[in-house]
């Protein structure tokens, strides 16, 4: 499924083409990666959206620390959005994102109703690369826009997909460029695996990230990988995780591109901890 690519490379053409496709839609649903809500949320969310309906789908929410995701929700709410965590790959998550598409459209819906229409809402899920857009699409879709595919005759033309008799969702997500002007925000995006690994030294980066993983999440660093400890440090930490693993190269050096790679996988695999990187502003 190709992404409708609004970035900014091609910043005039993608401005007219979001434009385009805004006119048809209702209720924008912004996918952020429930680890790093602040990085992974385009700046120009705000702006390119505005007098739209919209609600935030905190994703991957199985993999983030679930009370930071309920203190982003509640600050999402303090600023009047509807948000909910969701994993995309789970089987709730359909339920949720319509339950709160259809409050967002509500009184739009409403009002068209009191002159006697029953207008069906349109939706189009947004977010930067590897939130989860895709598979939320296919979880949302998948069965309805095979039967649609089945008739014959039917085309696929402009991809909305019939979700209830008054909601469609359009086949193909919009994709915002990362925010990546802030370091640290930009290295989040990097543990998640959300920039691309080249662009990054993997030592520097598995080294930064245990570093940060001893001070949120000591005990479950030191479960995993049995050698690291509350006080190793930074420079030492790779090392200590290939004495956890036996990580050797021949002459007895330690694999430490190796072991950097591990920390990584597992990581963003959600294997060593639940982790939220960011915590929404207090006293908002
Ligand atoms: P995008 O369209 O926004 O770029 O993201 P996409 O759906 O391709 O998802 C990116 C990766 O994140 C995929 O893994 C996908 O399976 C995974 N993912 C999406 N939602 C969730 C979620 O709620 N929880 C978890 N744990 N993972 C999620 P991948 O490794 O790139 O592909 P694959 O192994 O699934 O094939």
């Amino acid at each position: 499924m190709p992404a409708i690519n609004w970035y900014p490379g091609h910043m005039a053409k993608t401005r007219r083409m979001l434009q385009e496709n805004l006119k048809m839609i209702d209720v924008i649903v912004e996918i952020l990666d429930a680890r790093a809500p602040k990085a992974s949320r385009n700046p120009d969310f705000d702006d390119l959206f505005i007098g739209k309906a919209r609600v935030v789908l905190l994703n991957k929410s199985d993999l983030a620390d679930s009370n930071a995701t309920k203190r982003w929700i509640s600050y999402y709410a303090k600023q009047g959005i509807e948000a909910a965590g969701v994993s995309a790959t789970g089987g709730a998550a359909k339920k949720i994102a319509v339950g709160l598409i259809e409050k967002a459209a509500k009184p739009r819906v409403d009002a068209m109703k009191a002159k006697g229409v029953n207008k069906t809402v349109r939706c189009m899920i947004v977010g930067i690369p590897n939130v989860g857009k895709s598979t939320l699409i296919n979880r949302i879709a998948g069965q309805n826009r095979a039967e649609v595919g089945d008739r014959p005759g039917v085309t696929r033309g402009k991809q909305w997909v019939k979700i209830t008799p008054y909601l469609e969702l359009m086949d193909t997500p919009g994709m915002l460029w990362p925010k990546l002007e802030d370091q640290e925000l930009a290295s989040h995006l990097a543990y998640l695996g959300s920039i691309k690994d080249e662009i990054m030294d993997s030592e520097d980066l598995a080294a930064d990230l245990l570093a940060l993983l001893q001070t949120t999440s000591g005990n479950q660093l030191i479960e995993r990988y049995s050698k690291v400890a509350v006080d190793t440090p930074k420079e030492e930490l790779l090392n200590a995780v290939c004495r956890s693993r036996g990580f050797l190269l021949r002459g007895g050096e330690l694999d430490t591109e190796r072991a950097s790679h591990v920390v990584l996988d597992e990581f963003r695999a959600g294997k060593i901890a639940r982790v939220t990187l960011e915590q929404p502003e207090t006293g908002v």
